[in-house]
Formats: structure tokens, sequence, C-alpha cells
């Protein structure tokens, strides 16, 4: 097993304090650092002293900055020498929102945060969960490429969807809910999201009358979790769970043993310049973005419609990144 230091950025929300937890069992974690802002609902301090104490080899330490403070200027020790930052910070949707609503307030959060990892870990994989995904990561990734680093770096993290793809592909055949894998490719909002059920032995079984109600349910699931939790916030325990497969996969790579997860990255397998895909991840951090492979009709047409949305939301996202350089 290796040894790398991680951080999670906004480690003591929702999603960052399960993700926490998920993250220092990693046994090729030595060191987990919780970064929050010293208004979080519990102290980063806190979270990391409750963490400190699982019998796991991760040293944990808690950091929390004001927020008039540019974390820029304050996150050095807590970032240097990471090998993975993961960053679950920023403002979740409410009932009637949509993710694309959230690109303002928290492009602004994922910035100053980036510009802290180029200065600071400018060598470690930077994988993005603050919404809107779609362009938020274009943003950073077009941030980080100026700076002259490697985009390979920039992570735009998606896996809630395969898990939610592969939960209900279960739940409808029965097959053992652990030999199933779905790609889910394009983006990570509303129609951009694409499950490939035919990529799968039991996703392929679905009758292609179902298919479109299946696909549906992946695409609205995050709405499903916003409305049930009623103005309190959107999903943060599945995410962990999700968020955490895709930090184990990149920590994997680095470490030699190549895993490959669906994400949300610079791509050309496409003519859209950021696309979700199944990727592999090695020693750098994204080693190979793979080919959509064989898709069915209603795949392909579902594609080709998804298109032109995504393309708008990496506009929004690459214009956020020239208007704020
Ligand atoms: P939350 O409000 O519970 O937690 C966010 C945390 O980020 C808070 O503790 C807050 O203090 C912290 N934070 C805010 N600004 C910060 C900054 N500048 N530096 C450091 N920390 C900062 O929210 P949540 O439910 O954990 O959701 C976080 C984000 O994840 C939201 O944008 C949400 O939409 C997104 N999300 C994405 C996916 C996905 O599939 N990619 C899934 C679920 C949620
Ligand atoms: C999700 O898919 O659960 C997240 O993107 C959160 C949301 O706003 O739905």
């Amino acid at each position: 097993m290796a040894n790398y230091k991680v951080c999670v950025v906004g480690g003591a929300g929702g999603i960052g304090q399960p993700l926490s937890l998920l993250m220092a069992m990693d046994p090729n974690v030595s060191e987990l650092c919780v970064y929050d802002l010293t208004l979080a609902m519990v102290p980063a301090e806190g979270v990391a002293a409750d963490l400190s104490h699982l019998n796991h080899k991760a040293v944990v330490k808690g950091y929390a900055f004001d927020k008039d403070d540019r974390a820029i200027d304050k996150a050095e020790e807590c970032l240097t020498g990471c090998s993975l930052v993961l960053i679950p910070a920023g403002v979740p949707r409410k009932p009637g929102q949509d993710r694309k609503d959230l690109l303002n307030i928290n492009a602004g959060i994922a910035k100053n945060i980036v510009e802290a990892c180029a200065k600071f870990c400018p060598d470690a994989v930077v994988a993005l969960i603050v919404n809107p995904v779609n362009s938020v990561v274009p943003a950073m990734c077009e941030l980080w490429k100026k700076k002259g680093l490697n985009p390979k770096k920039i992570v735009g993290i998606t896996t809630l969807d395969c898990v939610r793809a592969e939960k209900f592909v279960h739940e409808v055949t029965g097959q053992p809910v652990g030999g199933i894998s779905i790609p889910v490719i394009g983006g990570h909002a509303g129609t951009t999201i694409l499950p490939l059920f035919s990529q799968d032995a039991a996703g392929a079984t679905i009758p292609a009358d179902k298919v479109p109600d299946l696909d549906k349910k992946v695409q609205d699931a995050g709405t499903v979790v916003v409305a049930a939790k009623n103005g309190k916030g959107s999903a943060t325990l599945s995410m962990a769970f999700a968020g955490a497969r895709l930090g184990r996969a990149v920590l994997s790579g680095l470490a030699g043993t190549p895993v490959t997860e669906c994400a949300y990255v610079e791509s050309t397998i496409t003519d859209l310049p950021y696309f979700a895909s199944k990727v592999t991840f090695g020693k750098d951090g994204v080693e190979t973005v793979h080919d959509l492979g064989p898709l069915s009709d209603y795949e392909k047409g579902r594609l080709e419609a998804l298109k032109p949305v995504l393309k708008e939301e990496i506009a929004a996202g690459l214009e956020y990144a020239a208007a704020n350089e």
C-alpha cells in the first residue's frame, strides 16, 4: 500500500464529513486533511479529532479558515504535499433550483480553492464535486491550464450517476449488484446524464420499452433527493460513497494499479471539449479517456440530443473562466 496525503475541502459539510470518514479508511491514505470555513456547521478541527480515533493508519488534521480570507493565503500547510484534493465545497441546491443556478456562487468558491491547489499542490489530482459540474470543471480546468499545469489532473466527479444506475439496474433485473457496471456518459445534470445500460450484461436485458423510464430515473435521482430533503440540502451520503469510490480509484492509479471509472474530464472523444466517459486513472491522474464503445439506437439518439445542452453548459463555464482570470 502507498502513503498519500489527501485533502477534503468542505470536509465539515454534508458530503465532506462522510467522505472524510471513507477516505480516512483508505489504506493508501497516510494523512487526511479536513479543510473548511470557520463558519461550517461543525469545526473542521472537530471532524478531524473525531476521525483521528479510527484505528486506521491515516493521521487526520483539521484546518478552518475565515470566509473573508482568501484560501490561497492560508492553506499552505494543509495543501502542501497532497496527491489528491477532493472538493465537495459550495452551496447545494434547493427544491425548484437547477444545478446551473449555482454557477456564480460555486464557481467563485471553486476558483479560490483551485488557485490554492495550483500554488501549494500543483501536482495533485484535483477532483471537483461542486455543482454545476458541467460548467465548474471546464472553468477550473481552463484556469489550471493558464497556470501551465496539467489538465489531466482536473477531474469532475460523476460517479454518483454510475452508483445510481447500477442500483436501479439491480432493482429491475435482480442481478447481483456487485457485478453490475453501468458507464454513465455526457455530463452531470438533467438530460446530459446518459447511462449506457446496453454495455452491461444485466443492463442489456432490460426491455427496450423500459429503458427510457430507467434512463429518466437516473437523470432525476438528484432532484428526487433534493425534494425529499425539503430545502435542507441534496445528496450527501450517497455522494460521499461515490466520491470515495472515485478517490480510491485515483489513489490506486497513482500507486501503480490503474483503475477505470467514469469521470467528467477534458476530452477529445466527441466534438465537445469536456465530456464524461470511462477514464483510466494511472500514475499521472487521467491516463486514458476511453471511446464511448458501442451504443444502442436509443443511446445514439440521446447522445445527439444531449450535446447542444452540454455544449451550452460548457460554454457558461468557459465564459466564467474568461471573465474571472
Ligand atoms: P454543504 O453545505 O453541506 O457543505 C459544503 C461545505 O463547503 C460547507 O461545510 C461549507 O462551509 C464549505 N465551504 C463553502 N465555501 C468554502 C470555501 N471557500 N472553502 C472551503 N470550504 C467551503 O453542501 P454539500 O451537500 O456537502 O454539497 C456540496 C456541493 O456538492 C454542492 O455544490 C452540491 O451541489 C455538490 N454535489 C455534487 C454532487 C455530484 O454528483 N457531483 C452530488 C451531490 C452534491
Ligand atoms: C446529485 O446528483 O445528487 C447532485 O448533483 C446534487 C443535486 O443538486 O442534485
